[in-house]
This record gives structure tokens, C-alpha cells and sequence, in this order.
């Protein structure tokens, strides 16, 4: 598996792996409602687009994306997918490692994000500190996480 910088040739694949994540994961702590709000920010034009405002990195294995997150220009950290075939398989703590290190050449002295009800275990366990829970517009109820670099 490789951790590298998007492309925007990648958008098509970044986005069925987002979609795929939010269809069999995310569909089950949050509304259908949600779930088209979070589809629709992350089709391939929608993420071609953010690429010019903040850094994404994508997993690959196989000619295949199967992980994403994004860092915008101020520290935080969102939009972050596993394809769900390789969930619990170290894909998530590699690319937020990365992205810790993209933070840290940016002079960044920490990272933030609003964490979805179902990924604070994994932050916690990449050493986040829990906030607090922050009812985030279109998606509902999330926590935000921070990180001292
Ligand atoms: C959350 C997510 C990114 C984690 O990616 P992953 O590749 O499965 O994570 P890893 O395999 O690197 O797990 C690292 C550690 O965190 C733990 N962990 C992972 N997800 C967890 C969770 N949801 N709750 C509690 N612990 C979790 C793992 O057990 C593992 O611990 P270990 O080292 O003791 O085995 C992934 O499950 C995912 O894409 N979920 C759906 C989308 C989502 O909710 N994204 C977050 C948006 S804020």
C-alpha cells in the first residue's frame, strides 16, 4: 500500500471509496439525510475542487484508492475513509501518520477535527484528546478531537 498526494485523476475512485464507506458504515450512526448531504460533498468534482484549497492524500493498493483525508490550510482534519474492506487493517493509522507529518512541515502545532460518532475510538487511540461534542450543520452530532503535534 502507498500514501501519496491526490491527483485529480484519482477523484472518480477517491469518491466510490467515500461512498462506499458512507453507504455501509456511516449509514449506520447517521440519517439517510446525512448520508446524500456527505455523498454529494464528496463526488469527484466536489473533491477536484477542494484539492485547490487544501491538502488530500489517498491510500493505494492495487490501482485502487482505498482510504482519504483531507487537511485544510488552517490544522483541521476531515473527510477521512477506509474503504470498508480494509477496515482494522492499519490503512487509517497510516494515512493519519502522514498527515500528521504534512501538518508538522507546515509549521502546524496541532490538528483538529470533528470526529464522527463512531471514529472517536480511533482517534483516542492515535493519542486525540476528546473536546467535546459539537452538533456540526448537516451532519448532527460529532466530537471534536485535538492533537498537540
Ligand atoms: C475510522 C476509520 C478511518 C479507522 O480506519 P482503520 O483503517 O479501520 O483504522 P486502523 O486499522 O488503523 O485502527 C487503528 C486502531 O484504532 C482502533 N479503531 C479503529 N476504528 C475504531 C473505532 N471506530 N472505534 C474504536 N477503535 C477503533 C483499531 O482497533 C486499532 O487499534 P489496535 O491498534 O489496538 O488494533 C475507519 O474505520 C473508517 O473509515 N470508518 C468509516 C468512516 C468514518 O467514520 N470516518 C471518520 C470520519 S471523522
Amino acid at each position: 500500500m502507498k500514501i501519496r498526494i491526490f491527483k485529480d485523476k484519482d477523484a472518480v475512485k477517491t469518491s466510490r471509496c467515500i461512498v462506499k464507506s458512507l453507504k455501509q458504515v456511516s449509514s449506520q450512526y447517521y440519517s439517510s439525510r446525512v448520508i446524500a448531504h456527505l455523498r454529494k460533498r464528496n463526488l469527484p468534482r466536489a473533491l477536484a475542487e477542494r484539492a485547490k484549497n487544501c491538502t488530500i492524500i489517498v491510500a493505494e493498493e492495487k490501482n485502487n484508492i482505498i482510504g482519504t483525508a483531507n487537511l485544510s490550510n488552517d490544522g483541521w482534519l476531515g473527510a477521512f475513509f477506509v474503504d470498508p474492506a480494509y477496515i482494522g487493517r492499519g490503512v487509517g493509522t497510516r494515512l493519519l501518520r502522514e498527515m500528521e507529518r504534512i501538518a508538522k512541515r507546515k509549521k502546524f502545532k496541532a490538528i483538529r477535527t470533528h470526529s464522527a460518532v463512531n471514529a472517536v475510538g480511533f482517534y483516542k487511540k492515535n493519542g486525540y484528546r476528546l473536546v467535546k461534542p459539537v452538533l456540526f450543520k448537516g451532519v448532527g452530532k460529532t466530537y471534536r478531537m485535538f492533537k498537540r503535534l
